[in-house]
């Protein structure tokens, strides 16, 4: 099991100061952000970064993130900067934003999966960016859990999943946004939104005018193009997306063994026997808190999870997004 570093109270600098030791001297750890934990490692030396790749079971053709603490840093790891990207950092770094760049020669091409793009991000929260300060390294970091499952948003999570495979993590308590960061990619015109995440495509649209989102669906997709869609992000139970009027028939087509319920309204009323997860009827809060939800019912053992399809509209796209890579369609 790797160890679990608190980072509150007195220990919190030399347990930063640990972590950076390890970053420097080439190992990962694995970290808190403001959207998901992540597994960092220097990003300058290809043979770290490898670490990354094999501690996830990583297909090496998934490039990952790079954090950097300011602009300046970023724009060290690009060749050419493009239009729209001090635009897009004025408004939105530090936080939960990632764009792609052309990438510097300095940047493996581990790093970028041989791409000639480079995904960076500022991280705002204080300890990834504590981090950032006493490593003194750009830090690539994907999400901190084996390749296909859903992220973390704990340190536990992260034991859970990689524990066996990494010594150190750094402990920062939940994860605030829960989703993973926007990406989006400045080398096309228009950019184009890659993964849609915490910072909404109105947000960025309001900054920089029209953004492309190739990835945009009607959310009803959501239930009606099965097979269509990659897997990803899932819990290791069958995830079922369903509306609050065909929860009663979902249910009783079901066993009532190792039944779980993630509901937000009052629409649905989940039975006694099924174990239920009440997640807020909030866009925000509930990106927060659906995959420590999803998490806890992996964790309760339920073989199945009915969930109740969430509202619609751009505050809640991020959401179905995720949904979308980790549901069985019905
Ligand atoms: O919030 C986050 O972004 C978290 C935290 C740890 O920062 N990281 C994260 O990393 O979610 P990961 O590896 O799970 O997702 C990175 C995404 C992938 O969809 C990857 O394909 C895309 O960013 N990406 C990375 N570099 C890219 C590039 N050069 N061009 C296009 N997409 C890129
Ligand atoms: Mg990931």
């Amino acid at each position: 099991m790797a160890r679990i570093l608190p980072l509150s109270g007195e220990d919190a600098d030399a347990a930063i100061e640990q972590a950076a030791l390890a970053i420097r001297s080439g190992s990962v750890v694995a970290f808190p952000t403001e959207t998901v934990y992540g597994l960092g490692a220097d990003a300058l030396n290809a043979e770290s970064v490898q670490k990354i790749y094999t501690a996830k079971g990583r297909p090496p053709t998934n490039p990952l993130i790079v954090h950097v603490l300011d602009r300046d840093a970023a724009k060290a790891l690009s060749s050419r900067w493009p239009d729209f990207a001090d635009a897009l950092l004025g408004a939105f770094a530090p936080g939960p934003l990632s764009i792609v760049v052309p990438k510097a020669s300095s940047v493996p091409d581990i790093v970028t999966a041989g791409m000639n793009s480079v995904a960076i991000r500022i991280p705002s929260h204080p300890v990834a960016r504590a981090l950032l300060e006493a490593s003194g390294v750009p830090i690539a970091a994907p999400s901190a859990n084996r390749a296909n499952a859903v992220s973390p948003t704990t340190a536990q999570h992260v034991q859970k999943s990689l524990g066996g495979r990494i010594d150190l993590i750094l402990d920062g308590g939940a994860a605030q946004a829960g989703l993973e960061s926007t990406v989006v990619d400045l080398t096309v015109t228009p950019p184009r939104i890659l993964r849609p995440g915490p910072v909404a495509r109105s947000q960025i649209e309001a900054v920089i005018g029209s953004v492309d989102a190739p990835e945009e669906f009607d959310d009803s997709d959501l239930i009606n193009s099965p097979g269509m869609l990659r897997k990803h992000y899932s819990p290791d139970a069958v995830l079922h997306i369903v509306s609050a009027a065909d929860f009663p028939s979902a249910l009783a087509a079901r066993s009532s063994e190792n039944i779980g319920c993630i509901v937000h309204s009052s629409h649905c009323e989940p039975p006694d026997y099924a174990e239920v997860i009440r997640l807020p009827a909030d866009a925000r809060q509930y990106g927060a808190q659906l995959y420590a939800a999803l998490h806890a019912m992996d964790e309760r053992g339920v073989a199945e999870i009915l969930l109740e399809e969430p509202p619609h509209g751009d505050e809640w796209h991020a959401v179905h997004d995720r949904l979308r890579r980790a549901a069985h369609q019905m």
